[in-house]
């Protein structure tokens, strides 16, 4: 049984995509059951760098969305609108869909799982934080059993990048920006990244599956990097110390002012991104360039701590094609119902079943 893929987006991580879907050789054997059916993009005209037949080409997102033969959609486009209500469109049509959009999840994730919970869907987003790193999965099923004290990390790549080169090299900060730019690790508005709005989406996310959020996205507290230059950076080294931004999640204990305490069987969450110095022997200050780490403190677990390439076409295409997968072989073994009788350890842990 083939599967039929569509693709929202051609853009760094839509390609990446696309160059795996259409390599299916040394992979595992149901990629070469994905068929890559329809592609939208903004600009027919522009090219591509996995050339594609032109017929699949199309400008109308809603082509991809509707089309009977796409059981899979997957949203690369970037933005809130129209990425959110395309999502809940294929949503509504009875398609799964796999999204890389961090934006979006942090602010109408509770509203696509519900939908998607009420279709018999799959919503899966693992390539929305931590590019090629698996994380979301982790802390749905894998860690399921702990108690999650602590989440925190370096959870943009651009930002690393650039604040490691001014480190190494003393590089200036738009000079490593536009290089960011161009190696794709940034969004299509870069403000997201050094402003720390990117991250406090990721972290809204994360904070959502380990404590059974939602997370109020714009109640995060939220600093960047573009404040910060290249002395700020080597004063930090001066004294021993690395500049990395932060992101971090962590229960805190009640205040002991009745008045204030949090209404019962709610958790006082802190929730923040900012840039922070560690000295050097912390885990996470030997993390550079495009890598992210991300540091889990549970009971009784301890210390779990997962790494790897934060940003850029091919580590966010795998971790896109991971959750194609996932709902791929559901299909395999259900018959194409995804719905109908799941794999129990996916569906305890699947982004319907979470509270964001
Ligand atoms: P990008 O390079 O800007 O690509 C966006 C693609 O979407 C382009 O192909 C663009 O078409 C198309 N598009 C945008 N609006 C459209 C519309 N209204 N109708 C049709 N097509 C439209 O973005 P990206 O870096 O691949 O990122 C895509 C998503 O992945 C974002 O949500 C981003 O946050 C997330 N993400 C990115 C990375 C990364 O490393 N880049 C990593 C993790 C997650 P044209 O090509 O014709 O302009
Ligand atoms: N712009 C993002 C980053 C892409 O630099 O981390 C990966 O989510």
């Amino acid at each position: 049984m083939t599967i039929g893929i569509g693709l929202l987006g051609m853009g760094t991580v839509g390609a990446g995509v696309a160059g795996i879907l259409t390599t299916p050789a040394g992979r595992h054997p149901l990629v070469a059951a994905l068929q890559l059916r329809r592609v939208a993009v903004r600009d027919l005209t522009r090219p591509r760098a996995v050339p594609l037949p032109v017929e699949i080409l199309t400008s109308d997102p809603n082509a991809v969305v509707d089309d009977p033969d796409i059981d899979i959609v997957v949203e690369v486009m970037g933005g809130l609108e129209p990425a959110r209500s395309l999502i809940l469109r294929a949503i509504a049509a009875g398609k799964s869909v796999v999204t890389a959009n961090k934006a979006v999840i942090a602010r109408y994730g509770e509203e696509i799982g519900a939908a998607a919970a009420a279709r018999g869907v799959y919503v899966l987003i693992e390539a929305a934080v931590g590019g090629g790193i698996p994380i979301i999965e982790p802390l749905k099923q894998s860690l399921g059993g702990n108690r999650i004290q602590r989440v925190s990390g370096i959870i943009n790549g651009t930002t690393n990048y650039i604040l490691s080169r001014m480190a190494a090299e003393g590089a200036d900060y738009a000079e490593v920006l536009a290089e960011a730019q161009k190696l794709g690790y940034a969004e299509a508005d870069p403000a997201a990244d050094v402003e720390g709005g990117d991250a406090a989406d990721k972290i809204a996310i994360l904070a959502g599956l380990a404590y059974g959020g939602p997370v109020p996205r714009e109640a995060i507290p939220t600093e960047g990097i573009d404040r910060l230059d290249a002395r700020d950076v080597s004063y930090a080294a001066q004294l021993g110390f690395v500049v990395k931004l932060l992101a971090v999640a962590q229960l805190v204990d009640a205040p002991a002012v009745p008045a204030k305490q949090p209404p019962s069987g709610l958790q006082l969450l802190d929730v923040r991104v900012h840039p922070t110095l560690l000295p050097r022997s912390h885990p996470l200050a030997g993390v550079n360039g495009v890598n992210n780490a991300i540091l889990v403190e549970a009971d009784p677990v301890g210390e779990v701590m997962f790494f790897g390439p934060g940003a850029g076409a091919g580590p966010t295409a795998s971790a896109v094609v991971a959750d194609i997968l996932n709902i791929a072989g559901i299909r395999q073994a259900t018959g194409g119902h995804p719905g109908g009788g799941v794999d129990p350890l996916l569906a305890a842990g699947s982004w319907r079943q979470c509270a964001l």
